[in-house]
Protein backbone atom coordinates (compact mmCIF):
# COMPACT_ATOMS: atom_id res chain seq x y z
CA UNK A 1 0.00 0.00 0.00
CA UNK A 2 1.54 3.38 -1.05
CA UNK A 3 2.86 5.97 1.76
CA UNK A 4 0.56 8.50 0.73
CA UNK A 5 2.10 11.66 2.22
CA UNK A 6 4.47 13.06 0.14
CA UNK A 7 2.52 13.26 -2.78
CA UNK A 8 0.27 15.39 -4.46
CA UNK A 9 -3.72 15.49 -4.77
CA UNK A 10 -4.74 13.31 -7.39
CA UNK A 11 -6.39 15.29 -10.39
CA UNK A 12 -8.20 13.51 -12.56
CA UNK A 13 -10.82 13.71 -15.42
CA UNK A 14 -14.55 15.17 -14.18
CA UNK A 15 -16.67 11.36 -14.08
CA UNK A 16 -19.67 12.05 -16.30
CA UNK A 17 -22.99 10.82 -15.00
CA UNK A 18 -22.38 11.22 -11.38
CA UNK A 19 -25.49 12.70 -9.98
CA UNK A 20 -24.31 15.20 -7.59
CA UNK A 21 -21.31 16.64 -9.97
CA UNK A 22 -23.76 17.33 -12.59
CA UNK A 23 -26.46 19.39 -10.43
CA UNK A 24 -23.58 21.00 -8.74
CA UNK A 25 -22.07 21.94 -12.37
CA UNK A 26 -26.00 22.89 -13.40
CA UNK A 27 -26.36 25.13 -9.95
CA UNK A 28 -23.08 26.81 -10.98
CA UNK A 29 -24.24 27.48 -14.41
CA UNK A 30 -27.37 28.92 -13.23
CA UNK A 31 -25.66 30.80 -10.80
CA UNK A 32 -22.50 32.33 -12.23
CA UNK A 33 -23.54 32.08 -15.88
CA UNK A 34 -20.03 29.77 -16.78
CA UNK A 35 -18.83 26.55 -16.38
CA UNK A 36 -16.98 25.66 -13.16
CA UNK A 37 -13.25 24.67 -14.04
CA UNK A 38 -12.34 21.73 -11.83
CA UNK A 39 -14.26 20.31 -8.82
CA UNK A 40 -12.71 19.47 -5.62
CA UNK A 41 -13.68 16.84 -3.40
CA UNK A 42 -13.57 16.27 0.16
CA UNK A 43 -14.82 13.47 2.44
CA UNK A 44 -16.38 13.46 5.88
CA UNK A 45 -14.78 10.95 8.10
CA UNK A 46 -15.41 8.26 11.21
CA UNK A 47 -13.02 7.68 13.63
CA UNK A 48 -12.56 4.11 14.16
CA UNK A 49 -11.52 4.38 17.31
CA UNK A 50 -8.64 6.93 19.35
CA UNK A 51 -11.22 9.48 20.37
CA UNK A 52 -9.73 13.00 21.65
CA UNK A 53 -6.06 11.96 21.91
CA UNK A 54 -4.49 13.69 18.61
CA UNK A 55 -4.26 17.26 20.54
CA UNK A 56 -2.32 15.25 22.99
CA UNK A 57 -0.22 13.97 20.39
CA UNK A 58 -1.46 10.34 20.01
CA UNK A 59 -2.34 8.58 17.31
CA UNK A 60 -5.72 7.67 15.86
CA UNK A 61 -7.55 5.41 13.22
CA UNK A 62 -10.01 7.22 11.26
CA UNK A 63 -11.80 6.27 7.83
CA UNK A 64 -13.28 8.53 4.98
CA UNK A 65 -16.94 8.61 4.32
CA UNK A 66 -19.23 8.45 1.00
CA UNK A 67 -20.50 11.34 1.96
CA UNK A 68 -18.67 14.68 1.34
CA UNK A 69 -17.99 18.28 0.32
CA UNK A 70 -18.06 18.81 -3.38
CA UNK A 71 -17.10 22.37 -4.58
CA UNK A 72 -17.09 24.00 -7.96
CA UNK A 73 -14.88 26.40 -8.77
CA UNK A 74 -13.85 29.31 -11.47
CA UNK A 75 -10.75 31.12 -11.61
CA UNK A 76 -11.63 34.30 -11.53
CA UNK A 77 -8.23 35.99 -13.37
CA UNK A 78 -9.07 39.84 -13.49
CA UNK A 79 -10.50 40.44 -10.20
CA UNK A 80 -9.46 39.56 -6.44
CA UNK A 81 -13.11 38.83 -5.71
CA UNK A 82 -14.01 35.44 -4.02
CA UNK A 83 -17.49 34.98 -3.90
CA UNK A 84 -18.91 31.62 -2.23
CA UNK A 85 -22.58 30.32 -3.01
CA UNK A 86 -23.89 27.06 -1.65
CA UNK A 87 -26.93 24.76 -3.18
CA UNK A 88 -28.52 24.24 0.42
CA UNK A 89 -30.53 27.70 0.22
CA UNK A 90 -30.15 27.24 4.18
CA UNK A 91 -26.49 28.87 3.54
CA UNK A 92 -26.62 32.07 2.37
CA UNK A 93 -24.30 33.43 -0.22
CA UNK A 94 -20.77 35.82 0.70
CA UNK A 95 -18.50 37.82 -1.00
CA UNK A 96 -15.20 39.77 0.32
CA UNK A 97 -11.57 40.75 -1.47
CA UNK A 98 -9.84 37.39 -1.08
CA UNK A 99 -6.72 39.29 -0.53
CA UNK A 100 -8.37 41.56 2.92
CA UNK A 101 -10.70 39.62 5.21
CA UNK A 102 -11.40 39.20 8.56
CA UNK A 103 -12.87 36.36 10.31
CA UNK A 104 -15.27 37.96 12.99
CA UNK A 105 -16.20 34.43 15.51
CA UNK A 106 -19.31 35.71 17.41
CA UNK A 107 -21.90 33.92 19.47
CA UNK A 108 -23.21 30.26 18.69
CA UNK A 109 -22.54 28.02 15.47
CA UNK A 110 -20.29 30.55 13.10
CA UNK A 111 -22.00 30.74 9.63
CA UNK A 112 -21.33 28.26 6.72
CA UNK A 113 -18.89 30.24 4.94
CA UNK A 114 -16.20 31.03 7.50
CA UNK A 115 -15.23 27.61 7.79
CA UNK A 116 -14.86 27.71 4.12
CA UNK A 117 -12.89 31.57 4.96
CA UNK A 118 -10.49 29.83 7.34
CA UNK A 119 -9.28 27.43 4.48
CA UNK A 120 -8.51 30.61 2.33
CA UNK A 121 -6.73 32.34 5.12
CA UNK A 122 -4.33 29.35 6.04
CA UNK A 123 -3.50 29.06 2.25
CA UNK A 124 -2.46 32.52 2.14
CA UNK A 125 -1.12 33.04 5.60
CA UNK A 126 1.05 29.49 4.61
CA UNK A 127 1.87 31.13 1.57
CA UNK A 128 5.33 33.63 0.00
CA UNK A 129 2.86 34.99 -2.18
CA UNK A 130 1.56 38.35 -2.21
CA UNK A 131 -1.52 38.36 -4.68
CA UNK A 132 -4.33 35.68 -4.33
CA UNK A 133 -6.43 35.66 -7.46
CA UNK A 134 -10.70 35.92 -6.92
CA UNK A 135 -12.84 32.54 -7.26
CA UNK A 136 -16.37 31.73 -7.83
CA UNK A 137 -17.18 28.75 -5.40
CA UNK A 138 -20.64 27.14 -5.27
CA UNK A 139 -20.33 24.22 -2.43
CA UNK A 140 -22.68 21.13 -2.11
CA UNK A 141 -22.11 18.85 1.05
CA UNK A 142 -23.94 15.88 1.83
CA UNK A 143 -22.04 15.15 5.31
CA UNK A 144 -24.39 15.62 8.12
CA UNK A 145 -23.40 18.74 10.01
CA UNK A 146 -22.89 18.88 13.34
CA UNK A 147 -22.99 15.18 14.04
CA UNK A 148 -19.24 13.95 14.64
CA UNK A 149 -18.33 13.42 10.78
CA UNK A 150 -16.39 16.25 10.15
CA UNK A 151 -18.68 18.08 8.13
CA UNK A 152 -16.68 21.41 8.97
CA UNK A 153 -13.04 20.00 8.75
CA UNK A 154 -14.04 18.38 5.32
CA UNK A 155 -15.09 21.75 4.42
CA UNK A 156 -11.75 23.91 5.40
CA UNK A 157 -9.97 21.60 3.47
CA UNK A 158 -11.96 21.64 0.63
CA UNK A 159 -11.17 25.63 0.55
CA UNK A 160 -7.92 25.10 1.60
CA UNK A 161 -7.19 22.51 -1.63
CA UNK A 162 -9.84 24.73 -3.99
CA UNK A 163 -7.44 27.87 -2.59
CA UNK A 164 -4.21 26.27 -3.54
CA UNK A 165 -5.21 24.59 -6.87
CA UNK A 166 -6.30 28.03 -7.96
CA UNK A 167 -3.22 29.75 -7.47
CA UNK A 168 -1.26 26.78 -8.71
CA UNK A 169 0.47 26.59 -5.16
CA UNK A 170 2.19 22.79 -5.51
CA UNK A 171 1.14 21.16 -1.57
CA UNK A 172 1.29 17.73 -0.91
CA UNK A 173 -1.21 16.07 1.18
CA UNK A 174 0.83 16.03 4.16
CA UNK A 175 1.09 19.99 3.69
CA UNK A 176 -2.31 20.66 2.97
CA UNK A 177 -3.83 18.63 5.97
CA UNK A 178 -1.32 20.72 8.23
CA UNK A 179 -2.56 24.04 6.66
CA UNK A 180 -5.98 22.59 7.14
CA UNK A 181 -5.95 21.35 10.34
CA UNK A 182 -4.35 25.01 11.63
CA UNK A 183 -6.45 27.09 9.20
CA UNK A 184 -9.38 25.58 11.39
CA UNK A 185 -8.59 26.84 14.50
CA UNK A 186 -9.69 30.38 13.16
CA UNK A 187 -12.98 29.42 13.86
CA UNK A 188 -12.12 29.37 17.02
CA UNK A 189 -11.59 25.18 18.20
CA UNK A 190 -8.23 23.90 18.83
CA UNK A 191 -8.35 20.34 16.75
CA UNK A 192 -5.76 18.10 16.56
CA UNK A 193 -6.17 17.48 12.83
CA UNK A 194 -7.35 13.89 12.88
CA UNK A 195 -9.93 15.27 10.39
CA UNK A 196 -8.01 17.05 7.96
CA UNK A 197 -5.02 14.36 8.00
CA UNK A 198 -7.76 11.77 6.78
CA UNK A 199 -9.44 13.76 4.86
CA UNK A 200 -6.13 14.19 2.72
CA UNK A 201 -4.40 10.75 3.44
CA UNK A 202 -7.15 8.14 3.04
CA UNK A 203 -7.39 4.98 0.83
CA UNK A 204 -10.52 3.36 -0.33
CA UNK A 205 -10.46 -0.32 1.56
CA UNK A 206 -8.55 0.32 4.91
CA UNK A 207 -8.61 2.59 7.57
CA UNK A 208 -5.48 4.87 8.14
CA UNK A 209 -3.29 4.45 11.41
CA UNK A 210 -2.42 8.81 12.17
CA UNK A 211 0.57 9.69 13.55
CA UNK A 212 2.03 13.22 14.22
CA UNK A 213 5.02 14.64 14.05
CA UNK A 214 5.88 13.96 11.76
CA UNK A 215 2.54 13.66 10.36
CA UNK A 216 2.06 9.73 8.95
CA UNK A 217 -0.84 7.46 7.82
CA UNK A 218 -0.62 3.58 7.73
CA UNK A 219 -2.98 1.72 6.12
CA UNK A 220 -4.91 -0.71 8.65
CA UNK A 221 -6.67 -3.06 6.73
CA UNK A 222 -9.88 -4.29 8.90
CA UNK A 223 -11.14 -7.47 9.78
CA UNK A 224 -12.43 -9.00 6.66
CA UNK A 225 -15.83 -9.53 7.24
CA UNK A 226 -16.42 -6.65 9.60
CA UNK A 227 -19.21 -3.81 9.12
CA UNK A 228 -18.80 -0.54 10.61
CA UNK A 229 -22.64 1.02 10.64
CA UNK A 230 -23.03 4.99 11.75
CA UNK A 231 -26.02 5.65 13.71
CA UNK A 232 -26.68 9.70 14.56
CA UNK A 233 -28.69 10.23 17.32
CA UNK A 234 -30.08 12.90 16.13
CA UNK A 235 -28.64 15.67 18.78
CA UNK A 236 -26.53 18.00 17.23
CA UNK A 237 -23.21 18.98 18.84
CA UNK A 238 -21.16 21.65 17.12
CA UNK A 239 -17.78 22.11 18.48
CA UNK A 240 -17.50 25.52 17.49
CA UNK A 241 -21.12 26.51 19.17
CA UNK A 242 -20.02 25.80 22.96
CA UNK A 243 -16.46 25.78 24.94
CA UNK A 244 -16.58 22.23 25.84
CA UNK A 245 -14.22 21.25 23.38
CA UNK A 246 -11.62 23.96 24.38
CA UNK A 247 -11.76 23.16 27.98
CA UNK A 248 -10.90 19.35 27.08
CA UNK A 249 -8.17 20.57 25.28
CA UNK A 250 -7.06 23.01 28.54
CA UNK A 251 -7.37 20.22 30.56
CA UNK A 252 -4.78 17.94 29.45
CA UNK A 253 -2.37 20.22 28.39
CA UNK A 254 -2.70 21.61 32.03
CA UNK A 255 -2.74 18.31 33.27
CA UNK A 256 0.37 17.58 31.23
CA UNK A 257 2.49 20.22 32.65
CA UNK A 258 1.80 19.85 36.14
CA UNK A 259 2.98 16.28 35.73
CA UNK A 260 5.92 17.53 33.96
CA UNK A 261 7.11 20.21 36.68
CA UNK A 262 6.52 16.97 39.38
CA UNK A 263 9.21 15.63 37.20
CA UNK A 264 11.69 18.30 37.69
CA UNK A 265 10.85 19.58 33.63
CA UNK A 266 10.32 22.67 32.44
CA UNK A 267 6.55 22.33 32.39
CA UNK A 268 6.00 25.05 29.55
CA UNK A 269 7.78 22.68 27.02
CA UNK A 270 5.13 20.36 27.30
CA UNK A 271 1.60 20.36 26.83
CA UNK A 272 1.10 17.63 25.11
CA UNK A 273 1.40 14.03 26.75
CA UNK A 274 3.02 12.37 23.52
CA UNK A 275 5.93 14.42 24.25
CA UNK A 276 6.04 14.29 27.38
CA UNK A 277 6.09 10.65 27.35
CA UNK A 278 9.16 10.58 25.01
CA UNK A 279 10.74 13.21 27.24
CA UNK A 280 10.63 10.76 30.50
CA UNK A 281 11.43 7.65 28.18
CA UNK A 282 8.46 5.65 29.83
CA UNK A 283 5.95 3.49 28.00
CA UNK A 284 2.40 5.01 27.79
CA UNK A 285 1.40 2.48 30.81
CA UNK A 286 4.10 4.45 32.87
CA UNK A 287 3.00 7.71 31.88
CA UNK A 288 -0.44 6.73 33.15
CA UNK A 289 0.44 5.84 36.61
CA UNK A 290 2.08 8.35 37.13
CA UNK A 291 -0.55 10.63 35.94
CA UNK A 292 -2.45 8.48 38.29
CA UNK A 293 -0.52 9.17 41.15
CA UNK A 294 0.19 12.71 40.59
CA UNK A 295 -2.75 14.20 39.49
CA UNK A 296 -5.19 14.63 42.13
CA UNK A 297 -8.70 13.34 41.92
CA UNK A 298 -11.07 15.89 42.79
CA UNK A 299 -11.11 19.30 40.63
CA UNK A 300 -8.23 21.41 40.48
CA UNK A 301 -9.26 25.61 40.89
CA UNK A 302 -7.57 28.02 39.00
CA UNK A 303 -5.51 29.08 42.48
CA UNK A 304 -4.32 25.47 42.99
CA UNK A 305 -2.67 25.88 39.33
CA UNK A 306 -0.83 28.58 39.48
CA UNK A 307 0.20 27.85 42.74
CA UNK A 308 1.60 24.48 41.70
CA UNK A 309 2.99 26.21 38.61
CA UNK A 310 4.64 28.77 40.66
CA UNK A 311 3.04 31.17 37.91
CA UNK A 312 0.76 34.49 38.15
CA UNK A 313 -3.07 34.31 36.77
CA UNK A 314 -1.95 36.23 33.86
CA UNK A 315 0.64 34.38 32.71
CA UNK A 316 -1.33 31.05 33.42
CA UNK A 317 -3.80 32.97 31.07
CA UNK A 318 -1.66 33.62 28.11
CA UNK A 319 -0.16 29.98 27.96
CA UNK A 320 -3.14 28.18 28.43
CA UNK A 321 -6.53 29.74 27.90
CA UNK A 322 -8.71 31.04 24.75
CA UNK A 323 -10.91 33.58 24.43
CA UNK A 324 -13.72 30.93 24.89
CA UNK A 325 -12.04 29.06 28.06
CA UNK A 326 -10.24 32.22 29.56
CA UNK A 327 -13.20 31.79 32.53
CA UNK A 328 -12.59 28.24 33.39
CA UNK A 329 -12.49 27.93 37.30
CA UNK A 330 -12.33 24.22 37.25
CA UNK A 331 -10.39 21.35 35.60
CA UNK A 332 -10.79 18.07 35.95
CA UNK A 333 -7.23 16.93 35.82
CA UNK A 334 -6.64 13.42 36.52
CA UNK A 335 -9.91 11.88 34.50
CA UNK A 336 -8.86 13.66 31.55
CA UNK A 337 -5.44 12.51 31.31
CA UNK A 338 -6.51 9.19 32.38
CA UNK A 339 -8.63 8.85 29.76
CA UNK A 340 -6.51 10.21 26.84
CA UNK A 341 -3.28 7.53 28.21
CA UNK A 342 -5.88 4.21 28.46
CA UNK A 343 -7.49 5.31 25.06
CA UNK A 344 -4.44 5.60 23.42
CA UNK A 345 -3.19 2.26 24.45
CA UNK A 346 -6.80 0.86 23.36
CA UNK A 347 -5.76 2.60 20.01
CA UNK A 348 -2.34 0.65 19.71
CA UNK A 349 -3.94 -2.56 21.22
CA UNK A 350 -6.80 -1.91 18.26
CA UNK A 351 -4.36 -2.41 15.61
CA UNK A 352 -2.29 -5.07 16.83
CA UNK A 353 -5.39 -6.95 16.96
CA UNK A 354 -6.37 -5.57 13.18
CA UNK A 355 -2.73 -6.80 12.19
CA UNK A 356 -3.04 -10.28 13.52
CA UNK A 357 -6.18 -11.15 12.37
CA UNK A 358 -7.61 -10.40 16.17
CA UNK A 359 -11.40 -11.72 16.47
CA UNK A 360 -14.35 -8.86 16.31
CA UNK A 361 -15.55 -9.74 19.72
CA UNK A 362 -12.06 -8.84 21.16
CA UNK A 363 -12.37 -5.46 19.10
CA UNK A 364 -15.75 -5.02 20.03
CA UNK A 365 -14.54 -4.35 24.28
CA UNK A 366 -12.04 -1.90 22.96
CA UNK A 367 -15.18 -0.30 21.56
CA UNK A 368 -17.20 -0.54 24.72
CA UNK A 369 -14.36 -0.04 26.83
CA UNK A 370 -13.59 3.59 24.65
CA UNK A 371 -16.98 4.90 25.16
CA UNK A 372 -17.42 3.91 28.60
CA UNK A 373 -14.29 6.36 29.40
CA UNK A 374 -15.67 8.75 26.82
CA UNK A 375 -18.48 9.02 29.15
CA UNK A 376 -17.54 8.84 32.36
CA UNK A 377 -13.90 10.25 32.82
CA UNK A 378 -14.04 12.37 29.16
CA UNK A 379 -17.53 13.46 30.03
CA UNK A 380 -18.18 14.10 26.28
CA UNK A 381 -21.14 11.95 25.72
CA UNK A 382 -24.72 12.78 26.12
CA UNK A 383 -27.81 10.48 27.19
CA UNK A 384 -29.07 9.59 23.12
CA UNK A 385 -25.21 8.78 22.14
CA UNK A 386 -25.84 6.66 25.42
CA UNK A 387 -29.04 5.51 24.80
CA UNK A 388 -27.31 4.05 21.32
CA UNK A 389 -24.61 2.30 22.76
CA UNK A 390 -27.06 0.79 25.11
CA UNK A 391 -29.26 -1.10 22.26
CA UNK A 392 -26.31 -1.70 20.50
CA UNK A 393 -24.66 -3.68 24.06
CA UNK A 394 -27.58 -5.58 24.28
CA UNK A 395 -27.79 -6.63 21.11
CA UNK A 396 -24.00 -7.74 21.15
CA UNK A 397 -22.76 -5.19 19.11
CA UNK A 398 -19.82 -3.12 20.66
CA UNK A 399 -20.27 0.69 19.70
CA UNK A 400 -18.71 4.21 21.26
CA UNK A 401 -19.36 8.15 20.35
CA UNK A 402 -17.38 9.26 17.20
CA UNK A 403 -15.86 12.42 16.78
CA UNK A 404 -15.75 15.47 19.63
CA UNK A 405 -19.43 14.44 20.92
CA UNK A 406 -21.55 15.84 23.27
CA UNK A 407 -24.06 14.97 20.06
CA UNK A 408 -23.45 13.48 17.10
CA UNK A 409 -23.01 9.59 16.16
CA UNK A 410 -21.87 6.52 17.16
CA UNK A 411 -19.74 3.94 15.14
CA UNK A 412 -20.88 0.14 15.93
CA UNK A 413 -19.06 -2.82 14.80
CA UNK A 414 -20.58 -5.44 12.88
CA UNK A 415 -19.59 -9.06 12.83
CA UNK A 416 -20.85 -9.66 9.15
CA UNK A 417 -23.21 -7.67 6.25
CA UNK A 418 -26.14 -9.73 7.78
CA UNK A 419 -25.32 -8.76 11.13
CA UNK A 420 -24.84 -5.33 10.28
CA UNK A 421 -28.62 -5.22 8.36
CA UNK A 422 -30.22 -6.72 11.51
CA UNK A 423 -28.64 -4.40 13.38
CA UNK A 424 -29.93 -1.49 11.55
CA UNK A 425 -33.44 -2.91 11.76
CA UNK A 426 -32.74 -2.98 15.64
CA UNK A 427 -31.69 0.23 15.83
CA UNK A 428 -34.69 1.40 14.12
CA UNK A 429 -37.00 -0.41 16.04
CA UNK A 430 -36.05 0.55 19.50
CA UNK A 431 -34.42 3.83 18.76
CA UNK A 432 -35.71 5.97 15.59
CA UNK A 433 -39.32 4.64 15.40
CA UNK A 434 -40.45 6.62 18.82
CA UNK A 435 -38.93 10.02 17.37
CA UNK A 436 -40.94 12.65 14.79
CA UNK A 437 -42.17 11.10 11.62
CA UNK A 438 -40.37 14.25 9.98
CA UNK A 439 -37.11 13.85 11.53
CA UNK A 440 -36.69 10.24 9.68
CA UNK A 441 -34.95 9.46 7.19
CA UNK A 442 -33.26 6.08 7.55
CA UNK A 443 -30.82 5.88 4.53
CA UNK A 444 -29.29 9.48 6.10
CA UNK A 445 -29.28 8.62 9.59
CA UNK A 446 -28.09 5.19 9.95
CA UNK A 447 -26.09 3.58 7.72
CA UNK A 448 -23.12 0.88 7.03
CA UNK A 449 -19.77 2.51 5.92
CA UNK A 450 -16.77 1.26 4.36
CA UNK A 451 -13.15 2.99 3.64
CA UNK A 452 -13.28 6.00 1.06
CA UNK A 453 -10.14 7.40 -0.71
CA UNK A 454 -9.22 10.79 0.38
CA UNK A 455 -9.32 14.68 -1.16
CA UNK A 456 -9.54 14.64 -5.24
CA UNK A 457 -9.86 17.41 -8.11
CA UNK A 458 -11.82 16.65 -11.25
CA UNK A 459 -11.13 19.34 -14.02
CA UNK A 460 -12.42 19.69 -17.45
C1 LIG B 1 -12.83 16.76 16.65
C2 LIG B 1 -11.47 17.36 16.38
C3 LIG B 1 -10.43 16.27 16.21
C4 LIG B 1 -10.46 15.32 17.40
C5 LIG B 1 -11.89 14.83 17.67
C6 LIG B 1 -11.98 14.02 18.93
O1 LIG B 1 -13.29 16.06 15.54
O2 LIG B 1 -11.50 18.16 15.21
O3 LIG B 1 -9.16 16.85 16.02
O4 LIG B 1 -9.88 15.92 18.51
O5 LIG B 1 -12.79 15.91 17.78
O6 LIG B 1 -11.25 12.85 18.80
Amino acid sequence: MENSTDISVKVSTLPRGVKRLDELRKYFIEEYGLEPEYFVKVPGRVNIIGEHVDYCGYPVLPMALEQNILVAVSVDKYTTKLQLANVNPKYKSFECDVNSFEIVIGEGSPEWYKYFLCGVKGVIEHSSSAEFQGMKVLVSGNIPPASGLSSSSALVSAATLTTSYANKLSLNKQRLAEISAKSEWYIGTQGGGMDQAIAFLAQEGCAQFIDWNPLTATPITLPENAVFVIANSLSQANKAATNDFNQRVVECRVGCSIIAKSQGLLWKKFIKFATLQKELDISLDQLHDLANNILKKDNYTLSDIVSILQIEDNEFQETFLSSNTKDMQAFNLRNRALHVLQESIRVQKFCDLCRSSGSIADLSVLMRQSHLSLNVQYECSHPKLNELVGISDKFGVGARLTGAGWGGCIVALCESKEHSQKFIQELKEKYYKKLPESELNFENVVFATSPQSGAEIFAN
